[in-house]
């Protein structure tokens, strides 16, 4: 009778129990020794690495051990053998089966490997590139089987608690219409409706509002969304997120089961107890803190505002910035002060980290030193009157050795982004931020968002969040009737991770004339209004409950539970900064029939080759 393939133990299961027992193991080859009279191979799988022992001296042991012969890295075998213990000394305490052996009896080689293009091994040193193109291979690397691991027991726990807290898990189409989340769609055309497409969903958004307005009352998904827009390490073009919505809830209700979630996640996952609830910081301290509204509060270097210590600077750069202020203008001379680390900048290192705030728009940097003697040296220390100097020192409690850097704008957006990047990227250069996985983790929600921001070069409001998201009720009554719209604030919070956005929701309008007055001062009419949003618009008309929800980014969370920087690593199949996947190649050109049969003609050919970093 053939031999069955099947196994009696995974290759990290064998333990003290099994000694002496015969068992059967299935595989990959992950090493093999040959020590003339002795082979030694070990078995790798998902669960683990157990050694094998082929020894001509064995009973039944001669013929495995002439085949041990061939086995080469990655061949896949099943084998059989009894357990036993290394001898003294050969005892590897780094693996779990490190103690124990098995003596092979029994060995079919049941598929050979091409040599990889790479060791698969952790900690070795191959281009992004080739793993990715090679992902496959790549996968079978303990820290990659790892990630994904703990990935799928996250989902399992949340799926878990949200089935708990009664909420429905119920799937969305994935051909829809556009959503508005303000990325660019991936739009896929009809074949059967020439001339229209579909777009892929930016999230769920409102199809999880139509299901509260069909009285699911609790849902949630694990839902793929698509948004076309420039990628970085924590942005991939197609992404999941753990997408909630729930009626009749108001943030009181409905955070605490987001934070013992969280909370349960951490303690599963990690064995480490969260506090619970997360402290919540207004929109307007996190920027006026940290330049960012998501704020990694694990360090200092905190934003100043200097606005008033030179508000009657002679200084051009901060005279300009704050001219417009007295007629309603926003503009700011804000800082961040590094204590004792002015000797470590030298004048490239300045103009690097004035390079870097120009990226985010600022016209310049400006840098003050405290020299030994107490001198303020800068390149506009001469503009500086006695007492700016004296408000200076004070404001700050400057000391020798203080580096302070300074931004002015006419925008304090400006000044916020570019301070809030120059504040990471100088804690990053003094080691002031724990390293992924190290430290104790850092959550906290954002809210009290602005509901509208006004773009003055189109002369219009837009939506900060999305055009459903509710102003706070406190705010009801100046929204509809148009007053006072730049200071109204939205019901909108963000979950933040160490300075990472790990989820963003809002409760959401459900009155028909909270609604209108959006769209009014969205500047669209019913008409504009009803095209594109009709069937939802007619939808929130026929009985709408109080809903709010909320997305977590499934990538993000489960890289911070990893310990991981880029979301790559706990992605199966992720695809590159230009959005390639290098080991399908796509995306790639069509079949012209292909192309007719949509009725789609190409006004610019593909070029030959797609340029492939990472
Ligand atoms: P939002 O756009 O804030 O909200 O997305 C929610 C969360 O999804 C994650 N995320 C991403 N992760 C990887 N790659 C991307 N390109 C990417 N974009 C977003 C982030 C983010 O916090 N429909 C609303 C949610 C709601 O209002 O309920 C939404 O999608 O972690
Ligand atoms: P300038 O007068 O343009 O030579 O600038 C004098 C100094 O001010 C230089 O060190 C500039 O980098 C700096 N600077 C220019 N614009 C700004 C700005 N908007 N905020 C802060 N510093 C600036």
């Amino acid at each position: 009778m053939a031999q069955r393939i099947v196994r009696s133990h995974t290759c990290g299961e064998v333990k003290t129990s099994d000694l002496g027992k015969e068992v059967t193991l299935c595989g990959w080859i992950a090493k093999r020794r040959d020590h003339g009279g002795l082979v030694f191979a070990d078995l790798r799988d998902r669960y683990g690495i157990t050694q094998i022992v082929f020894d001509p001296a064995l009973s039944r042991g001669a013929e495995a051990f002439e085949m041990a012969g061939k086995l080469r890295s990655e061949h896949v075998i099943w084998c059989k053998g009894k357990v036993r213990h290394r001898p003294e000394g050969m005892a590897n305490s780094k693996l779990a089966t490190g103690a124990f052996e098995v003596a092979c009896s029994d060995l079919v080689i049941l598929s050979e490997a091409k040599t990889p293009p790479f060791l698969i091994e952790d900690d070795v040193d191959v281009a992004e590139t080739l793993r990715l193109k090679y992902r496959y291979l790549d996968l079978r690397r303990p820290s990659l089987q790892r990630n994904l691991m703990i990935r799928h027991r996250m989902l399992s726990i949340l799926r878990n608690h949200l089935d708990q807290h009664s909420f429905l898990e119920i799937e969305t189409p994935i051909l829809y219409k556009s959503t508005p989340e303000g990325a660019r769609d991936f739009i896929v055309p009809s074949r059967l409706n020439p001339g229209t497409f579909y777009a892929l969903p930016q999230s769920p958004q409102t199809l999880k509002q139509l299901l509260m307005v069909s009285g699911m009352d609790r849902y949630y998904q694990v839902a793929r969304c698509f948004r076309d827009e420039d990628l970085r390490a924590d942005r991939q073009p197609e992404f999941s997120q753990i997408d909630i919505e729930a009626s009749f809830l108001d943030e009181e209700a409905f955070f605490p089961i987001l934070e013992s979630a969280i909370a349960k996640l951490w303690k599963e996952i990690l064995g480490a107890e969260i506090q619970t609830p997360f402290p919540r910081m207004p929109y307007s301290e996190a920027m006026s803190r940290f330049g960012s509204d998501k704020p990694d509060v694990r360090f200092g270097l905190e934003l100043a505002d200097l606005s008033d210590v030179f508000k009657e600077s002679q200084f051009q750069v901060f005279k300009n910035a704050l001219a417009s202020n007295a007629r309603g203008g926003r503009g700011s001379v804000r800082a961040i002060v590094i204590p004792g680390e002015a000797e470590k900048f030298s004048r490239k290192d300045l103009d690097d980290l004035q390079a870097q705030a120009t990226t985010f728009g600022a016209k310049g940097l400006l840098w003050i030193k405290v020299q030994p003697n107490g001198d303020l040296q800068s390149p506009a220390a001469k503009f500086f009157s006695e007492t700016e100097k004296a408000a200076l020192r004070e404001r700050l409690q400057l000391q020798p050795g203080h580096l302070l850097l300074a931004i002015a704008d006419s925008k304090d957006k400006v000044v916020f982004d570019a301070l809030g990047a120059l504040r990471l990227a100088v804690g990053t250069r003094l080691g002031l931020i724990p390293k992924p996985g190290e430290g104790k983790p850092a959550f906290l929600w954002v809210v009290n968002f602005p509901l509208l921001e006004f773009d003055e070069k189109e002369n219009r409001y837009y939506a900060c969040h999305h055009p459903f998201t509710s102003p706070r009720p406190e705010f009801f009554d100046d929204f509809v009737n148009g007053r006072n719209l730049d200071k109204i604030q939205a019901a909108a919070y963000d979950m933040v991770l160490n300075g990472v956005e790990i989820g963003g929701g809002s409760m959401r309008i459900y009155r028909s004339d909270v609604q209108a007055a959006m769209f009014r001062h969205l500047g669209l009419s019913p008409e504009e209004a009803r095209e594109k949003f009709g069937f939802f618009l007619e939808a929130l008309q026929y009985g709408t409950p109080p809903h709010g929800g909320i997305a977590f980014g499934v990538d993000r969370l489960s890289a911070l539970l990893c310990g991981v920087g880029p979301i790559r690593d706990v992605m199966a199949f992720p695809k590159t900064q230009k959005g390639h996947c290098l080991m399908s190649e796509s995306p790639s050109p069509v079949n012209p029939d292909q192309l007719a049969e949509l009725g789609i003609g190409l006004t610019r050919p593909a070029p030959a080759s797609h340029s492939s970093g990472v």
